[in-house]
């Protein structure tokens, strides 16, 4: 598996990383290493984890399997805190993040984390105390590159700056749900990344299963699906989602999963994978077999036609004000740009 830079922090990853929010929750102990081994056998070497998949569990299991293939030293290891661990233990204030760090190393049986992510915006802590607070881990060698998820355009931007601030190291990633139903941070957070030098890594890249084609516009989803045991669940809920925007987009994804003889999960993650700025697409999944579809995804990739046939059949549209105003004063958008951005290979 090709490995690409992660923004311009000097850190390589795999062009598909592991995401690993299944294991310890649908995904048993055994089949999440089962899992791994696939992945690793692919060629891939960037694992991305967090302290609050399955409480600590994900962590746990990736740990295990870390040390009983004995592989540190060749995979690039990320991992995040930030959300509930339990009672008052969550955010990103300095006092917390020293034990949550600890704990994750011990979690995963390791020396460093070679990507340390904080997992959402925290409005309750002054920026400069968590940046500050990882600065730290990254002067100790506990941490080798930081980064950010679920941040704005604008907190992208001040984080920028606040490492400029306090001399703390610059952020290698952002981390923003992404893909051809979910492609709202092409607005602000896209921008900022490219702007500042920072590596995307989109989750949700098959919008947790809609994209694999498996669930109907007329069935509300039932059993061993995301959906099928949770209909609301989070960003991906199926009432939510049952529009005609995504069916549309859904058609055109068949379309040429049919003509290229491909999976449909396979069309998703190629086109998220050539898309800007992004360095690595994680992968999610519950079973080996699934997973064995998607890196399917590396044998092969999208022409610049097919490209540009999803980008815009998925095209959101843009707010009036400000993005619809500057187009009309400039004749061109940030949201145009990118819309028009060829594969790179
Ligand atoms: N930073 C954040 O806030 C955040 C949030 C979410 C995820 N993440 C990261 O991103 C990773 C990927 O996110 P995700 O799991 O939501 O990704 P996703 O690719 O959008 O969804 C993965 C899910 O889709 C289904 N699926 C995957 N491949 C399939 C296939 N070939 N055929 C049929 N179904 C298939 C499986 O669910 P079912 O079989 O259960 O339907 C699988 O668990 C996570 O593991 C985590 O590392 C980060």
């Amino acid at each position: 598996m090709e490995k690409t830079a992660l923004g311009s922090s000097g850190l390589e990853v795999s062009v598909f990383g592991m995401g690993t929010m299944t294991f310890g929750a649908e995904s048993d102990e055994a089949a999440s290493h089962a899992m791994l081994d696939e992945y690793f056998q692919a060629g891939g070497r960037f694992i991305d984890t967090a302290d609050v998949y399955s409480r600590g569990g994900s962590e746990e299991i990736v740990g295990r399997w870390i040390s009983m293939r004995g592989n540190r030293d060749e995979l690039v290891v990320a991992t995040k805190a930030f959300f509930t661990m339990g009672e008052g233990l969550r955010g990103a204030g300095a006092e917390y993040l020293k034990g949550a760090v600890d704990a994750s190393l011990s979690r995963l049986g390791v020396d460093y984390i070679d990507l340390y992510q904080i997992h959402a915006w925290d409005p309750n802590v002054p920026l400069a105390e968590t940046i500050g607070a990882l600065a730290g881990f990254v002067e100790d060698g506990k941490v080798r590159q930081i980064g950010f998820s679920n941040y704005t355009g604008w907190q992208i931007e001040r984080a920028v700056w606040t490492t400029r601030e306090v001399g703390g190291p610059t952020p290698a990633s952002i981390q923003p749900q992404y893909n051809l139903l979910a492609r709202d941070i092409e607005l602000e957070i896209l921008p900022a990344c490219m702007d500042n030098g920072i590596g995307l890594l989109p989750w949700s890249p098959l919008g947790g299963g809609w994209l694999t084609g498996k669930y109907s516009r007329s069935e509300r989803p039932e059993g061993a699906s995301r959906l099928g045991e949770d209909p609301n669940r989070g960003v991906e809920a199926y009432d939510r989602r049952n529009t005609e925007t995504t069916w549309k987009v859904l058609e055109a994804v068949e379309d040429i999963a049919n003509a290229r003889g491909s999976t449909m999960s396979q069309v998703a993650l190629n086109w998220v994978r050539n898309r800007p700025a992004v360095s690595s697409v994680l992968l999610g999944a519950r079973t080996v077999a699934q997973l064995t579809d998607n890196l399917g995804a590396l044998s092969w990739n999208l022409t610049e036609d097919e490209m540009a046939r999803l980008t815009e059949a998925s095209a959101p549209g843009i707010p009036d004000y400000v993005h619809g105003f500057l187009r009309a004063a400039a004749g061109v958008t940030v949201w145009d740009e990118l819309g028009t951005v060829s594969p790179s290979n």
